[in-house]
């Protein structure tokens, strides 16, 4: 049978903008791109073009179906590069990365220890197994890799049963979510690796902000969230090593999972790859937003959107760092390198109040409480009070992020609103 694949109608956007350009209101100021970040074109364009064609994915003969699926597996390779994936690596979406490092979780070989640091997100805290190891938030980035070789010597050391290693992964963030400020992932994968560990990345805060290459850092596994990666539609990925997936049994149970189904209850052959984990009819839109995002970073100049983005983090940071009543929270020295995400609180004001009142009145969006990494915000919070000599911080933190289309005023109308405050 010949199938007429019918050319689709040109998408409904401006042929001007840019892939990389972000979609927004205009008078709105967005400053909270670390929760999600706005919608880039590339994305939305992606998304626009494949509408007519919807259609069912891996399930389907006709050509708009097959268009999908053609769609959504050149997604998983377009993300799958992206993300430094190697030849054997599987590249599995997911909802986002809570759901990919959920899924990690359920493929832990039995009596796998987990080692995390304390400075973690709740997602890369929360889903592993009992008997995992939480080690102290570190003062500098040196100071985590010496602790990680420590517990990992220790881990190694031969117990009374002989030589027997059970499994390790050690599992830390790229950069964090409260301070924005990165961990040095190739040392500790250095250091895992040299203890026989695997290593996750959590990855979400990290790859919207600077390339972030499996391969290239010699980490197992990386988990990413689309919404943080200027993609809507929910998708996120984990990136990683085939192995340990292949023998856990499917995160879901359903169509698409299995490469067999007999009349018996329990006779069941689950499929190997990908699909073991993606029961169910995949996201294909979310997937294909994720990829055309992935494509435009590659084609751009990252290093002169990195140079941007960090001549708007300073400026921020020295506005933050003049304004008596304001106290930046950080786990490391004032100059360690970090993303665009500068959290802090203003002396005598509680922090949702002041976010209502940044919105309400200045049209400004940002983030307010304990970010979703209670322990390490609390902590850095302790750290604030102790290091400005302030008896008046509030309880809860605040936080300013930025990406692709933030701009110097937008900056400066937050700083201006701030300095309003005192
Ligand atoms: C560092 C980090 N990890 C994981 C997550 C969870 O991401 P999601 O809510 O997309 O699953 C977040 C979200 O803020 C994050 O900042």
């Amino acid at each position: 049978m010949t199938v007429t694949l019918v050319p689709p109608p040109a998408p409904h956007v401006a042929r001007t903008a840019r892939p990389l350009d972000v979609l927004g209101v205009p008078g709105q100021v967005n400053l909270d791109y670390a929760a999600t970040a706005p919608c880039a074109r590339a994305a939305a364009d992606a998304v626009a073009e494949l509408l007519p064609w919807y259609a069912s994915v891996h399930r389907g003969a006709g050509a708009l179906s097959r268009r999908c699926t053609l769609a959504y597996e050149r997604a998983r390779q377009t993300v799958g590069d992206f993300l430094g994936a190697r030849a054997d690596d599987h590249v599995v979406f997911t909802r986002n990365t809570t759901d990919a490092l959920n899924l990690l979780a359920r493929a832990l070989p039995a009596g796998t220890t987990v080692v995390t640091f304390g400075g973690e997100h709740h997602a890369n805290l929360l889903p592993w197994p009992r008997g995992s190891v939480r080690l102290p938030v570190p003062r500098e980035p040196a100071e985590a890799v010496r602790a990680l070789a420590a517990a990992l010597a220790e881990l190694r050391r031969p117990g009374p049963g002989g030589d027997h290693r059970p499994p390790v992964l050690v599992a830390v963030t790229g950069a964090s979510n409260v301070t924005g400020e990165r961990w040095p992932v190739a040392e500790l994968a250095r250091v895992a690796r040299r203890y026989g560990a695997r290593i996750a990345v959590d990855a979400a805060q990290l790859a919207p902000h600077a390339p972030v290459d499996a391969a290239a850092l010699d980490v197992d596994y990386l988990a990413v969230s689309g919404h943080k990666l200027y993609a809507p539609f929910g998708a996120g990925v984990l990136v990683g090593r085939g192995d340990w997936l292949d023998a856990a049994p499917p995160y879901l149970a359903g169509g698409g999972a299995t490469s067999h189904v007999g009349a018996a209850t329990h006779d069941v052959r689950w499929a190997t790859g990908p699909a073991r984990h993606e029961a169910g009819t995949p996201n294909l839109l979310g997937a294909v937003a994720l990829a055309a995002v992935c494509a435009a970073l590659v084609e751009a100049d990252r290093a002169a959107l990195h140079k941007a983005e960090q001549a708007l983090l300073a400026r921020l940071r020295r506005g933050v760092a003049a304004l008596p009543h304001v106290v930046e929270l950080r786990t490391f020295g004032p100059e360690a390198p970090r993303v665009g995400i500068v959290s802090f609180v203003v002396a005598g004001r509680d922090s949702a109040d002041v976010a209502a009142e940044l919105a309400g009145t200045h049209d400004i969006g940002v983030r307010d409480g304990l970010f979703c990494a209670h322990p390490l915000a609390r902590r850095l919070l302790d750290e604030a009070a102790a290091r400005s000599g302030r008896r008046d911080l509030p309880p809860t933190a605040l936080r300013a992020s930025i990406g692709l289309g933030s701009t110097a005023e937008h900056v400066d109308r937050l700083l201006a609103a701030l300095a309003a405050l005192a």
